[in-house]
């Protein structure tokens, strides 16, 4: 039976039980959280005359629980009011309510008793078809399943979230021995798609597959560094971004994940293993355990390999730990030609080649790491994952590692690094001795665009899947159309083409701007739509600051007002091209790159989005189509004619006038960034395929071009009710002069200037406004101040 899932239970509302229910609530499906019965009302319950019997009481865990996301930082709901899909109880008197659920989650303690007594409970209230899975983060599935039913054992399996679920990319789903295949294949789906996981499927073995290999690593990396004398952050710095990781390193996530807790990992792994070499890999070095005993876990008992001390400054200094003396004093900053190298190399494959190079103590580490996780990763093959492509992508989507260890291994040349591994007593295992006896010389391979690795002795494709459209590949393919520096137009197939922005962080510069007129050329002759979408780390930063800031601070102000004419008249042509176009912005989307998605027929943004006009925040306001936008549509909302345009605008003006960032897709909506038709998709590699079918779906339904139509604004009385909250603003202190100053000329712009209320104006007349204040604010030395410390620091300036 193939029941959808649209309502879940989770039971235990510690951190991943809560995490996950959170998560399920931000994709939209309503969730009962449960956790134990508290033994008493607290002092406070008792004084409000609560007794153990009062719901209050006995639901206080979930309760807490639920109330806590709201706080949480960073923000595990997408909305907080998205909370409120959560609904509490307890596992004495709610347990039945289950039987409404079409996926039970497990997350309680790591203890195998108690798991499998929870789960015996939980088989008496299932409805046929019922998906029951594990969060462990390492117990074995099979010896929870034990004793269940038959219909429970093919309905159950672990699926196994990153800690935090709403940010951490992985989910590995372990199949049992009796788990139906179909439904793994399911559920697999659906941690994609509705979850917008990237799922590895994972044999249920001792911590599953990226806590084994990463644990494997942080033990050999502290082994190695007791051995050798290293300090916590000689570590840190060889074992963070110089090897395409993440800049916790080594002991920062350590401290993070709580030394307690690592040690249990490592003692599942060694205490389910036979191997009497592995077992010995997973044995924890004395100094660990010696932390341990003493009570420095890290973060959570306020020190572990690192010290955070407070100065009678108020300020804060970060001390390491000497791992000889267990004392801590302060960091000593490392420096060697290897780790300048790394710094200076692009990309995890070359940085790690550069690092290895050196030939100085710091190559000698990450060499020594390296190669023992290379070798463990590979024996590992078959028996944690059936490929070495689901342990490279358990490490990237678990560990945050740019390469997983075979594509790290590939990156350092595998024959010649396979050599020096043998030769320096390491058994590389057979199968990698043998394909490499077959004349390979790497585990990936590409080929006119597509993407094969090493399975069973042969390559076989990267299945290409069609939801994920990857425009490397495509323009591998021979498929773009035209290209400059900053922006590709790429053809996407099916008479759908793709306008990706490839500049420096990508900025929006004369290039980009170039390419949209450009596409919107080609698109209106050749094409049935545009997705205005790309794959770099963020959507774009905003227009390219560095040459208004030249020309503004030369006086040229002949130039400003052309590079400002240019972006809205690009931004119009894009909005008045007679074909859909649907933009697909994810993670950062500021300034210029909100108003390069505002032309859009619809936007369909990445949940982790953070969408935002920021220009006061560099002293201006958005001048390329941004507040002309806001105006026509806040007159469309409020189309009646007695309808109130004011409040409209009043949120608008503080949404600009404050530069509001959205937090999260979702978010954006809630700031009227985007419109009730836009939509918010979990799966960010799913985005542009999405978006390419909504112009299909467009384009067949016979697309009408938005005719141009008048905007009625509030004009001089509204613009007085506007510029008077700025005003009580900056007598409360809350903005500067400057903002002040800024704020009376956004409120100019979206007022329509100083027409009566209910005039109708064009577009026309208020991007005039638009680059009148622009202009203006340009010539201010306190905006050219903010711009260049931007341009410096990369924050805003409050002056
Ligand atoms: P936690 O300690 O924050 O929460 C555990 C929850 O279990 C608490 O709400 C507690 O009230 C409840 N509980 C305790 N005894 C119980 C019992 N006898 N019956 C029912 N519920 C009981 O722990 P956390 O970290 O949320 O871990 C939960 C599960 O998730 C564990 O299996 C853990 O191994 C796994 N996990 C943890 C990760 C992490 O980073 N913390 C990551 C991935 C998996």
């Amino acid at each position: 039976m193939n029941k959808p899932i649209r309502r879940a239970a989770v039971i235990g509302s510690g951190i991943m039980g809560s995490g996950i229910a959170a998560h399920l609530a931000n994709a939209g499906i309503p969730c009962l959280l449960l956790d134990v019965v508290p033994k008493q009302p607290t002092e406070q319950e008792a004084a409000e005359g609560l007794t153990p019997e009062h719901p209050a009481v006995r639901n206080r865990l979930a309760t807490a629980a639920i109330a806590k996301l709201q706080t949480t930082n960073p923000p595990p709901l997408y909305d907080p009011d998205f909370a409120g899909r959560i609904t509490p109880g307890n596992l004495e008197d709610d347990l039945p309510k289950i039987a409404d659920a079409d996926w039970v989650i497990e997350a309680v303690v790591e203890n195998l008793a108690v798991k499998q007594e929870l789960l015996a409970r939980i088989e008496r209230y299932l409805q046929p078809g019922t998906v029951v899975t594990s969060n462990t983060s390492g117990i074995s599935i099979n010896a929870m399943a034990a004793g269940r039913g038959a219909e429970f054992r093919k309905h159950f399996m672990g699926t196994h979230f990153f800690n935090p679920p709403r940010y951490m990319k992985l989910l590995e789903i372990i199949p049992g021995r009796d788990t139906d295949p179909a439904l793994v294949a399911r559920m697999k789906a659906f941690g994609e798609r509705v979850l917008g996981k990237g799922v590895v499927i994972a044999k249920d073995t001792p911590n599953f597959v990226a806590n084994r290999i990463g644990t494997y690593g942080l033990l050999v990396t502290l082994r190695e560094m007791v051995e050798k004398g290293y300090a916590v952050e000689e570590v840190d710095a060889v074992t963070g971004p110089a090897l395409g990781r993440p800049k916790s390193a080594t002991f920062r996530t350590l401290d993070l994940v709580g030394l307690d807790t690592f040690r249990h990992v490592a003692d599942n792994v060694r205490e389910n293993v036979t191997d009497e070499a592995e077992k010995a890999a997973f044995e924890p070095p004395q100094v660990l355990m010696e932390m341990v005993a003493r009570g420095w876990l890290g973060e959570k008992s306020g020190q572990g390999f690192y010290r955070k001390l407070k100065g009678a400054d108020g300020g804060s200094r970060i001390l390491s730990l000497d791992l000889a003396s267990l004392e801590y004093g302060p960091q000593k900053k490392p420096s060697a030609g290897s780790l300048e190298a790394a710094k200076l190399a692009k990309g995890a494959a070359e940085k790690t080649k550069a690092l290895l190079a050196g030939g100085d103590r710091y190559s000698e580490l990450a060499w020594n790491v390296l190669k023992r996780v290379l070798v463990y990763s590979a024996a590992k093959v078959g028996e944690i994952a059936d490929s070495a492509l689901e342990i490279d992508n358990a490490m990237k989507w678990g560990f945050g590692w740019e390469l997983g260890p075979f594509e790290t291994w590939d990156a350092i040349g595998l024959v010649p690094s396979a050599q020096r591994m043998e030769r320096e007593g390491l058994a590389v295992p057979a199968w990698v001795k043998d394909w490499i006896g077959q004349g390979h010389t790497s585990f990936y391979r590409k080929d006119n665009g597509s993407r094969f690795y090493v399975l069973d002795g042969k390559y076989a494709e990267v299945e290409e899947r069609p939801e994920v459209i990857s425009l490397r590949s495509l323009k591998e393919k021979g498929r773009t159309v035209k290209a400059n520096s900053g922006a590709s137009l790429i053809d996407l197939g099916d008479g759908v083409a793709c306008l990706e922005f490839h500049s420096p962080n990508n900025a929006i510069g004369a290039d980009i701007l170039s390419m949209i007129t450009q596409s919107v050329e080609e698109v209106r002759r050749n094409y049935e739509g545009l997705v205005v979408a790309n794959q770099g780390k963020n959507f774009c930063v905003g227009a390219n600051l560095m040459l208004l800031l030249m020309e503004a601070q030369d006086g040229e102000w002949d130039e400003v007002d052309a590079i400002i004419r240019r972006f809205q008249h690009t931004m119009y042509q894009l909005k008045r091209l007679d074909k859909p176009v649907v933009a697909a912005p994810h993670r950062m989307t500021l300034g210029g790159g909100v108003e390069a998605c505002m032309p859009a027929d619809q936007v369909i943004a990445s949940a982790e989005t953070y969408y935002g006009l920021v220009e006061v925040g560099v002293g201006l306001i958005p001048a390329g189509g941004g507040c002309k936008e806001f105006a026509l549509r806040a007159s469309q909302n409020a189309r009646l004619p007695e309808a109130d345009l004011q409040p409209l605008l009043n949120q608008t003006f503080e949404t600009i006038g404050l530069a509001k960032v959205s937090s999260s897709g979702h978010d954006a909506k809630k700031l009227g960034y985007l419109r009730p038709t836009d939509r918010v998709l979990l799966n960010q590699d799913h985005l542009i395929f999405e978006a390419k079918q909504a112009v299909q779906r467009m384009a067949q339904a016979g697309y009408e071009p938005i005719p141009e139509e008048k905007i009625r604004v509030v004009g001089a009385e509204g613009k007085a009710v506007m510029q008077l909250g700025a005003i009580a603003m900056r007598e409360s202190g809350y903005i500067s002069d400057h903002d002040l100053k800024i704020a009376k000329k956004l409120a100019h712009v979206l007022a329509g200037g100083d027409v009566p209320a209910g005039t109708l104006v064009t577009e026309a007349y208020l991007l005039d406004l638009e680059r009148e204040a622009f202009l203006s604010l340009c010539g201010e030395p306190k905006t050219q101040q903010r711009m260049q410390h931007m341009l410096a620091k990369g924050k805003p300036l409050r002056n």
